[in-house]
C-alpha cells in the first residue's frame, strides 16, 4: 500500500531541524555541498509527496520478483476547438439557485464518513500491480453502511494532485449534493475538503464513485458501495455480502476483470443451511460494451432487488446468466447446501459463450466446480417476478415525453477526432435537454440504433422500465436508476419529476458518456452558478 501523503508530510520538518543543528560545526564549502544535497533530499521527498508511488517504483524494480508500477498519469484537461471554456448548463437567469436545494442540517439519526482521495498500488493478483486513486487507501473505498432515514455526512478530503468529486449514484440525493462537476458543484481541489449531506430515504445497494472526469476517475479506482438497511427489514438473510466487479487498467492495455478487486477466488464465509445475500455491483466502465455474465453455481438463487428495488415474488433460477450493465446492481438470494459450496462465477467477455474460473468467489469450505455450466439464455428483467400494482404504467397520462435514439458515428467532442456516441445524432454539449416542471410524469424511448449496449443512467430520480420494444413487462414492476439498452433495442421508462435541479441522464459505460453521450433533464425555474469547462477545470465525464 502507498504510504499516505499525510504521513510524508509529517516526517519533512524533523529531517529540516537535523541538519539546521549540524550547520554550527561546518565550515562554509561544506555548507555549500550540504546545501546542494539538502536540495537534492527535499527534491525526492517532494517527488514522493506529489507522486507517492515513486518509491515504490524504485523498491519494485530492484526487488525484481514485482513489475514496475508506473503511477497513473493524471486525466488530461481537453483543449482545442469545441471544448467550452465556461459552459452554463442550467437556465442562466433562472430565478432559484440549485445551491438552495439542500437536506436539513440536522436529524435524529446521522452517519458521518471521512473519505480521503490518496494514491495507491494494488496487488490484484499473484506479483500483479495496479496503481490506482483510492478512497482511504482501498478501491472499494470503505463500504458506507447506514439506516434508511439516516443523515449521511461524509467529509472528503483530496489527497490527489487534481480535482474530484462523490456522486451517490443510485440515491435521490438533493440536487446540491449530487457531485457533478460544473453542474452542481465545483471539482474539489488538491488539498482541499468538501462535505456532503444526504438522507438515505430508501434502502438498497447503492455505489458512489467520482463525477469529474468519470471515466479516468472512476476507472482508476475512485468508487466504493453504499448500502442501506431498511427500517423494516423485509428479507431475512445470514449473510450479506458485497462484491464490486471492476475492470483494471495493466500495463500495454491489458485489462483485469477483478471481484472486489481480485483476479483469483474470493473465499467468502458461509455456513450449510445459512441464506446469503449477495449484493453485486458493477462498477467498471465495460469498455467492450457487452455486460459481464454471471452466475450462481452450487444453489438456486433469486434475483430480490435491481439497483436497490426490491422485485415482486422473484422466482428461483438455476444457473442463469445475469448480464450487469455498467452501474447497475443486483441483489442475489440463496441458501447454502447441507453440503459443498457455492460459487459465482463469470463469462468469459470475448465470447460470453463460456464460464471462467477466476475471477470468482466461493461461499463456504470449497473450490471452483471443476466443471463449469454452459452459457444459458440470460436473465430478462422484464418477464421476471409477479405483476403488481404501481403508480406508473404505459397508460398513464404523460405531461412529457421524448424519445432519444441511441447511436454512434466518426465525429468530434471535446476537441478530439474519433469514434463518438451520439444521442439524437448529437454529443455533449450539444444534445438539447429534456426540460420539466415539479410533479410531472415523464416518459422517456430509448432508442438504440446502435450495435453496443447502453446502460442509461438518470441522476436525482428512480423510473419504472414500462416496455422492451413496445411491449409491456409481464413479470415484476422494476424501477431502476440504470437500465442496460441492447443493441437495436427500445426501452420506455417512466417517471415522476420529484427533485428539482438539473441533472444528467447519459450512458454509464464511461467511454462513451466520455465521447457524448451525456445530456441533462433540467427543472424549469432553477439555474446554477457553476461551470463547465476550461476556466473552472470541471469536466464531468
Ligand atoms: Cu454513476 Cu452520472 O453516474
Ligand atoms: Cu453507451
Amino acid at each position: 500500500m502507498a504510504q499516505t501523503p499525510t504521513k510524508e508530510r509529517e516526517q519533512m520538518p524533523r529531517e529540516t531541524d537535523e541538519e539546521r543543528l549540524d550547520e554550527r560545526k561546518l565550515g562554509p564549502r561544506t555548507l555549500g555541498m550540504m546545501g546542494l544535497l539538502i536540495a537534492a533530499a527535499c527534491a525526492l521527498i517532494l517527488v514522493s509527496v506529489l507522486k507517492p508511488g515513486f518509491f515504490q517504483n524504485i523498491a519494485a524494480s530492484g526487488s525484481g520478483a514485482n513489475q514496475v508500477v508506473t503511477p497513473l498519469p493524471p486525466p488530461a484537461i481537453p483543449s482545442g476547438p469545441g471544448v467550452p471554456s465556461a459552459l452554463n448548463m442550467g437556465m442562466p437567469g433562472a430565478q432559484t439557485s440549485i445551491t438552495s436545494l439542500q437536506e436539513p442540517l440536522t436529524a435524529a439519526h446521522i452517519s458521518q464518513f471521512t473519505l480521503v482521495a490518496q494514491n495507491a498500488v494494488l496487488t490484484i493478483g499473484p506479483g500483479l500491480r495496479v496503481p490506482a486513486w483510492t478512497f482511504n487507501g482501498t478501491a472499494p473505498g470503505p463500504t458506507l453502511r447506514v439506516r434508511q432515514g439516516d443523515l449521511v455526512i461524509v467529509h472528503v478530503v483530496n489527497h490527489l494532485s487534481f480535482g474530484i468529486t462523490i456522486h451517490w449514484h443510485g440515491i435521490d440525493v438533493p440536487n446540491s449534493q449530487d457531485g457533478v462537476a460544473g453542474l452542481t458543484q465545483n471539482a474539489i481541489r488538491p488539498g482541499q475538503t468538501f462535505t456532503y449531506r444526504f438522507v438515505a430515504d430508501e434502502p438498497g445497494t447503492y455505489w458512489y464513485h467520482s463525477h469529474q472526469f468519470s471515466q479516468a476517475e472512476t476507472d482508476g479506482g475512485l468508487f466504493g458501495t453504499l448500502i442501506v438497511e431498511p427500517r423494516t427489514p423485509t428479507i431475512f438473510a445470514n449473510v450479506d455480502d458485497t462484491i464490486a466487479l471492476h475492470e483494471w487498467n495493466g500495463a500495454d492495455n491489458q485489462t483485469f476483470f477483478t471481484m472486489n478487486t481480485t483476479t483469483q477466488t474470493l473465499n467468502e464465509a458461509a455456513k450449510p443451511g445459512q441464506w446469503v445475500r449477495l449484493r453485486l455491483v458493477e462498477t467498471s466502465s465495460t469498455a467492450d460494451t457487452t455486460p459481464h455474465l454471471l452466475t450462481l453455481v452450487g444453489a438456486p438463487f433469486k434475483v430480490i432487488s435491481l439497483d436497490g428495488h426490491d422485485l415482486n415474488a422473484p422466482q428461483w433460477l438455476n444457473e442463469t446468466p445475469i448480464p450487469i450493465g455498467a452501474a447497475q446492481r443486483y441483489d442475489l438470494l440463496f441458501q447454502m447446501p447441507a453440503h459443498g459450496s457455492v460459487a459465482l462465477i463469470a463469462a468469459d467477455e470475448n465470447d460470453d459463450q463460456h464460464y471462467l474460473r477466476a475471477p470468482a468467489a466461493v461461499f463456504g469450505q470449497g473450490e471452483v466446480p471443476a466443471t463449469l455450466p454452459i452459457v444459458k439464455p440470460w436473465f430478462d428483467l422484464t418477464t421476471y417476478g409477479e405483476p403488481a400494482p404501481t403508480s406508473i404504467t404505459l397508460r398513464s397520462h404523460f405531461d412529457v415525453t421524448s424519445t432519444l435514439v441511441l447511436n454512434n458515428q466518426m465525429g468530434s467532442s471535446m476537441g478530439r477526432m474519433g469514434m463518438t456516441y451520439t444521442i439524437d445524432g448529437k454529443v455533449f454539449p450539444n444534445i438539447p435537454m429534456i426540460m420539466v416542471k415539479e410533479g410531472q410524469l415523464v416518459e422517456i424511448t430509448f432508442d438504440n440504433q446502435s450495435d453496443l449496449f447502453h446502460p442509461m443512467h438518470l441522476h436525482g430520480h428512480s423510473f419504472f422500465v414500462l416496455a422492451r420494444n413496445g411491449k409491456p413487462l409481464t413479470g415484476s414492476p422494476v424501477r431502476l436508476d440504470t437500465l442496460l439498452v441492447p443493441p437495436h433495442t427500445t426501452y420506455t421508462i417512466g417517471f415522476l419529476a420529484n427533485n428539482p435541479g438539473l441533472w444528467m441522464l447519459h450512458c454509464h459505460n464511461l467511454l462513451h458518456a466520455n465521447w457524448g453521450m451525456d445530456m441533462m433533464l433540467m427543472y424549469y425555474g432553477y439555474s446554477t452558478p457553476y461551470r463547465v469547462g476550461t476556466a473552472s477545470g470541471n469536466f464531468p465525464d
